[in-house]
């Protein structure tokens, strides 16, 4: 999908679709009006018949209007505010694009970045538009209507209406279309069936990745690696599955060598049955999608160097399946983790934490700045905060608060819970430093208690994504989150420099 900026007067523009907005179904924008000025007032004349229902993203076709080059116009409403909200020009967006998805359109001059939203400049409203767009417009690579191309809408251009908006405008399309490629990457691997998206998928991925930039580096730990490094707790979760646990470690050098890097890791449980401990049968498949940290932490790697960030990044990926089987992990057991915690693994269903926590572990090893972890890690985090927000927690207040300015600033937002201490005793065990499970209570809060502990020796945070990443019923598909947070939060990062 290809976005343009122009800055030209609409009413002469010629494009098989101009997009404008109108407000309360009534009362034309700036560009409309001049639409309406061209076309000798029928714009006006139709919204007066009121067949526009008011509501932010209601559309309504006009075509063929006498006076205004462009075959069609969509008119969208933006609502009765003088100045929307973040979700509420968001929501304009989706209405324009789902009303383009549904025509035989393949370009379109778009004006909404006119709209006034409060708090956000032209810039900020583009990289909306290229972002929402191309979330709205996106198809399966394999699905069943991937095949259809009738009219599908290839190119996007955003009208901006002020000159001095055109490089700000220009350098959002840049940023907005790095972050799509890193977000339809992301989907598709979660989208991806289970037998086809195993943990050795993810690795060839990792390398195809690294393949097209050399200041990209792929190293792929296999399980006797792991077993030389006495990678206990990762090595616990694989041994039930037939496929080989992987550890994809894929960096991005875009800065200086002797700077600290951050390291994003990502859980790559390919298939999660809950192994021994195992699940109810009801919406099992969509354990398929418990690898979307891993995916989103690759898809920020390739968003990042296709930015050409000047930092340098570490995506840490420990990836296999956890199936149960003669040789499966079984409750009681007691295993040794990297750090040479124990760990008696009280349900094999909270595995997650068990390939997170050798992972942090190894992460040491690169002295980081910092490190954040993306995981799809609890169903109670889908209770305590829908799919709205993730759930985040970390030991660093001033990481914390970047990442939630980062999911605020995207609309991928995230929602911090407490770490406190008073949480660190439900995971006493009588048989090991700690247990893997923390019982009914704030399972969001305990699992990440049960990170911490291997966290201690850099800022650390953690993103509970189990909410977010995919969507379910007749909408069901990943949804690309949280690689928009992680891409803004990087590149703040790489301003300080
Ligand atoms: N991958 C799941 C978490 C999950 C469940 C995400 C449902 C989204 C929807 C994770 O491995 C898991 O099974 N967690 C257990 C932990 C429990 C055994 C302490 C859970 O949340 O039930
Ligand atoms: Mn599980
Ligand atoms: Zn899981």
């Amino acid at each position: 999908m290809e976005f343009t900026v122009k800055n030209a007067p609409v009413a002469g523009q010629r494009s098989a679709c101009i997009v404008v907005a109108v407000s309360g179904a009534r009362r034309p924008g700036d560009s409309a009006a001049a639409l309406d000025k061209a076309a000798g007032g029928t714009i006006v004349n139709v919204l007066k018949r009121g067949d526009m229902k008011p509501g932010a993203g209601n559309t309504l076709w006009l075509y063929d209007v006498k006076g205004v080059a462009c075959e069609r116009i969509l008119l969208v409403d933006c609502g009765e505010d003088k100045e929307l909200a973040d979700t509420a020009f968001r929501k304009v967006v989706r209405g324009m694009a789902t009303a383009l998805r549904g025509a035989a359109v393949k370009d379109a001059l778009c004006c909404l970045a006119e709209i006034p939203v409060r708090d956000r400049d032209t810039a900020w409203k583009v990289r909306q538009i290229v972002e929402a767009t191309a979330d709205t417009l996106y198809r399966f690579e394999h699905g069943p209507d991937k095949k259809e191309t009738r009219g599908r809408l290839n190119r996007l251009h955003i009208n901006v209406n002020d000159a001095a908006d055109v490089r700000p405008a220009r350098e959002a399309v840049r940023v907005g279309k790095a972050v799509n490629t890193g977000v339809e990457l992301a989907k598709n691997l979660g989208n991806l069936p289970p037998n086809v998206c195993t943990p050795s998928h993810l690795a060839s991925e990792a390398r195809r990745i690294a393949a097209g930039d050399e200041r990209l580096r792929v190293k792929v730990l296999q399980e006797k690696d792991m077993a030389r490094l006495k990678m206990g707790a990762l090595l616990a979760v694989a041994r039930g599955s037939r496929q080989p646990p992987q550890l994809i470690e894929l960096a991005w050098n875009g800065g200086r060598r002797n700077a600290a890097p951050l390291v994003l890791v990502g859980k790559g449980i390919t298939f999660d049955s809950g192994g021994i401990s195992i699940k109810p049968a009801a919406a099992m498949d969509e354990m398929k999608y418990d690898m979307c940290g891993a995916a989103s932490v690759l898809g920020a790697i390739a968003a990042i160097a296709q930015l050409k960030l000047p930092i340098n990044v570490v995506a840490l990926v420990p990836t296999c399946e956890n199936l149960p089987d003669g040789n499966a992990t079984k409750p009681g057991d007691v295993v040794t983790t990297l750090s040479g915690k124990t760990v008696e693994i009280l349900n094999t269903d909270a595995e997650g934490r068990l390939i997170l926590c050798d992972t942090l572990t190894y992460g040491e090893r690169f002295k980081p700045a910092a490190v954040v972890d993306v995981a799809t890690l609890t169903g109670a985090c889908v209770i305590a905060l829908g799919k709205h927000a993730a759930g985040l927690l970390g030991n660093d207040a001033d990481l914390v608060g970047e990442l939630r300015q980062a999911g605020e600033d995207t609309g991928d937002r995230a929602w911090e819970l407490p770490l406190w201490d008073d949480y660190q005793e439900q995971l006493k065990s009588n048989f090991a430093d700690m247990s893997n499970v923390g019982g009914r209570e704030a399972g969001t809060i305990t699992a990440a208690c049960f990170l911490a502990r291997f966290a201690e020796k850099y800022p650390w945070a953690h993103l509970d994504i189990a909410g977010v990443a995919w969507r379910s019923g007749n909408a069901k598909g990943a949804t690309g989150r949280p690689v928009p947070l992680l891409v803004e939060f990087l590149m703040k990062r790489g301003k300080r420099h």
